[in-house]
């Protein structure tokens, strides 16, 4: 098992191109069991959670093969029952059900657990499935879904915490092979929904509204074969931003894509960073300080949950007292306790994170607890005096490619230890 020592205090200048999302490529990915002809997906990100989809996608019965960024699928016959070992590993196994529901009628996928980022339901997409016409059933730790047929429906996807991403994925792979029309409201609008409806559409299926509160997909007898680029990872780009905000100097992000940026740039240039942005890049000047803030996350186009530890780690080195709420998941503050032992000075107060900003935190070894959480204490390391030692580094390799490589390119002292 891999960690990760930040010698902190090396600033950040250059330039740094930014990966293809994973959040897109995973439902993409699963998409693929539409149709039995090939589909080749590219800019898909070297990440652990992309092996985890590729394997489940052989398992299944496709040929996979992968050449550097390339993804080709060929999904002829599928089996309907995705092997538990490699689901555990991955909540996001869970959106193979759509599709396999959508082509083969029946699906069957162990029940992701808890995370720690707090209890994770599929209540929605199972909502959203019966709609469609399919009967769930749960036995031994699985979730099966099956239909005679697949029929249109009106279905509302809104939970208590907002819509759901992989809930609206869900459903739409299901309904395009549906007899007659679906209309998904209180659908996420996260650009990766929209991304996996336009590889949908290249693969023939009809679909208007993706990207907005309400779509609409009338059901089509087969899909065929397509290409497609995945969209850039906003929340990647979002990351480097904070870090070049959190230790100074000038960075720009190149092949990013600015508009999905919107809510994470409004914010650090309220905080006072000075930012400019082109066609596909983004560029950020910091002098490492900046003004605190009062922030809250949202389902798109609000501030992204995915956005709120690395958030935290550069209020908490920000003079004066910031507050940041998370409204997607709200027990989502595991990185807390480890930036404490940082230095910083945080207090919980339920959903609510008070951050009362340090200027300085020190080095310590701390603990990866989740993807996000682990990118928050590589930030805080950058900015610490002496040295920060993470372990537990696989969940960063979860989901940002080399994201060490790419820091000490730009600058950072990060050395990467196998233990
Ligand atoms: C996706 C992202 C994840 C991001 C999250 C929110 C992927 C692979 N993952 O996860 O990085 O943090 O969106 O932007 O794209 N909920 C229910 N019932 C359900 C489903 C969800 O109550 O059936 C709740 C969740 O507990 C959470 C909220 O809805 O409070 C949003 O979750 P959701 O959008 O479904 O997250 P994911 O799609 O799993």
């Amino acid at each position: 098992m891999d960690k990760i020592i930040v010698h902190g205090g090396a600033k950040l200048t250059g330039s740094v191109r930014i990966s293809g999302s994973k959040n897109s490529a995973l439902p993409i990915l699963a998409a693929t069991l539409l149709t039995k002809e090939p589909c080749v997906i590219s800019r898909v990100p070297d990440l652990s959670d992309i092996h985890y989809m590729l394997t489940i996608l052989s398992e299944l019965g496709c040929e996979v093969e992968r050449a550097s960024g390339t993804v080709t699928v060929k999904a002829e016959n599928v089996l309907t029952e995705a092997p538990y070992d490699i689901v555990r590993k991955m909540r996001a196994s869970i959106c193979v059900l759509g599709p396999l529901l959508g082509r083969e009628k029946e699906a069957t996928v162990s029940l992701p657990g808890g995370c720690v980022i707090g209890d994770r339901p599929i209540d929605l997409h199972l909502r959203g499935f019966e709609a469609l016409g399919a009967a769930v059933r749960f036995r031994s730790g699985n979730v099966k879904v099956l239909a005679p047929e697949i029929r249109g429906a009106t279905i509302n996807l809104r939970g208590k915490f907002g819509s759901t991403v992989l809930g609206t994925d869900n459903v739409m792979m299901a309904a395009v092979l549906a007899e007659g029309t679906t209309v998904i409201d209180g659908a996420a609008e996260e650009p990766e929904v929209e991304d996996l409806a336009n590889f949908l559409i290249a693969m023939g299926a009809k679909i208007e509204g993706a990207g907005t509160r309400r779509i609409i997909i009338e059901g089509v007898k087969e899909l065929h074969g397509a290409e497609h680029d995945v969209i850039p990872d906003r929340i990647e780009a979002g990351t480097f931003l904070t870090a070049a905000a959190i230790i100074g100097n000038d960075v720009t992000i190149t092949r990013a894509e600015p508009k999905h940026l919107k809510a994470i740039l409004d914010p650090l240039s309220q905080a006072g960073f000075l930012i400019s942005t082109g066609k596909d890049t983004v560029t950020l000047r910091s002098n490492g300080t900046g003004h605190p803030l009062k922030l809250e996350t949202s389902p798109y186009p609000g501030f992204p949950t995915d956005m709120q530890a690395q958030m935290c780690a550069l209020l908490s080195t920000v003079d004066g007292i910031s507050v940041i709420t998370e409204n997607v998941f709200p027990q989502r503050f595991m990185h807390v306790a480890e930036l404490k032992r940082m230095g910083a000075n945080i207090e919980l107060q339920g959903a609510t994170a008070v951050i009362n900003g340090v200027g300085k935190l020190s080095g310590a070894p701390v603990m990866a607890s989740d993807l996000r959480a682990s990118a928050a204490l590589v930030l805080a390391g950058l900015k610490a005096e002496n040295s920060t030692e993470i372990n537990r580094v696989y969940h960063i390799d979860r989901g940002y490619e080399s994201l060490d490589e790419k820091l000490n390119a730009l600058g950072a002292q990060i050395e990467r230890v196998k233990v």
